[in-house]
């Protein structure tokens, strides 16, 4: 398939390209490049594909997306703490953005939009597993934007327009664009450059976590399903098995990475806590099944660190925590307060 996907430059994006190439799509890339300097390291999957958009997705145009058959959209503002530094800008991006980025594909005939939601749409729910029929319980912008972006472009579905909405669990696991302020990634590199995973919290809260590569695999079969069987339908993406409290991440962790202490906190600060259901993915795709568990993920990122020889300072650059790579890209004026890149210098 002709497929434009938004946000290759991402955590996800950066993985998922060359494993859809490897399944014979044929990928074209949009970015604005935000993270564009941060490589944890480099590999043969490195992927140089023959069209990139280097474009803001509020500035999408019909030609840009015309003669696609599907559109995987990853390109937002992604994480918690990032919605929160600015929720107009999170809104402007992530709401507004998706929504008209769905709209102008369905004027233009592209028949698949795949967007990447997530699971923390359940915010805060008890001990209940939630699934695809629970009611979304969203505890920060980017949650309450992406419900929205799911209401709003489900609207949009007809004979001619195919949404799908995957929302995924917290990932985790090595990609070169990667990221540490995802629980699993942060308290693995804690645990490799500090030798403690310090927590201030007392890591009760429930999450639920999805390797990458999982990630990869629902959307590659969500793209090659037929239309039928997913048209404008949520998924949540992991495996019901790996739902787990913090506390329980951080006990995997240091029985992998071997004379690491855990310092556990008193407080619970954090209001979002949910168990999710992924029944419903396996049940309509049925090859889809996670090949990864959390002791994998965590010795994989054992072996990346060993291998790479991951430093302190490394772990906690800018490039690999979007917060601190936003806020660098304001304070030094590179991005405007609309998050728009300035001209550094008249040409
Ligand atoms: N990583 C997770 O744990 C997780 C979990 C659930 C859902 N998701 C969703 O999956 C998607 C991808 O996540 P990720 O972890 O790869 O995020 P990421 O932040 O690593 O990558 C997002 C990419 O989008 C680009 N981008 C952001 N705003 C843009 C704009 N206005 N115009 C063009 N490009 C823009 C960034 O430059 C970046 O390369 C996101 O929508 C995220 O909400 C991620």
């Amino acid at each position: 398939m002709n497929v434009l996907l938004t946000g290759i430059d991402g955590y996800i994006g950066s993985v998922l390209a060359p494993y859809l190439i490897k399944s014979g799509h044929q990928i074209c890339g949009l970015d604005t490049g935000f993270y564009r300097s941060g490589w944890l390291y480099h590999d043969k999957s490195h992927t140089v594909l023959p069209k990139f958009l280097n474009k803001d997705l509020r500035k999408i145009k019909k030609n840009d997306v015309e003669g696609f058959d599907a559109v995987i959209h990853l390109a937002e503002l992604s994480n918690d703490p990032l919605g929160q530094l600015n929720p107009e800008i999170t809104y402007d991006i992530n709401y507004k953005g998706s929504v008209q980025l769905a709209r102008l594909c369905k004027s233009c005939g592209v028949k698949r939009f795949i967007y990447t939601s997530s699971c923390s749409v359940y915010g805060t729910n008890g001990d209940e597993y939630k699934t695809e029929e629970s009611e979304p319980n969203p505890q920060s912008i980017y949650a309450e934007c992406k419900i929205m972006v799911e209401r709003e472009v489900s609207k949009l579905a007809d004979d001619i327009f195919s949404p799908v909405f995957l929302r995924n669990a917290t990932a985790y696991g090595a990609s070169p664009k990667m990221r540490f302020d995802i629980v699993l990634n942060n308290l693995c590199g804690l645990a490799w450059c500090n030798k403690t995973i310090e927590m201030i919290s007392n890591g009760t809260p429930w999450r639920p976590l999805v390797h990458i590569l999982d990630i990869c695999k629902a959307i590659k079969l969500t793209l090659e399903a037929p239309l039928e069987n997913i048209h404008n339908e949520i998924f949540n993406v992991g495996s019901t098995r790996e739902n787990y409290q913090i506390k329980e991440i951080a006990d995997v962790i240091a029985s992998v990475f071997k004379n690491c202490k855990i310092n556990i906190g008193t407080e619970n600060n954090d209001p979002r806590s949910y168990k999710v259901s992924f029944e419903k993915i396996k049940n309509v795709l049925p090859d889809f099944s996670c090949d990864y568990d959390l002791r994998q993920g965590a010795k994989q990122l054992h072996k990346l660190f060993n291998r790479i020889d991951l430093k302190t300072e490394e772990f906690n650059s800018n490039s690999y925590t979007r917060l601190k790579q936003i806020k660098h890209l304001i304070e030094t004026k590179q991005v405007d307060e609309q998050l728009y890149w300035r001209q550094m210098f008249e040409s």
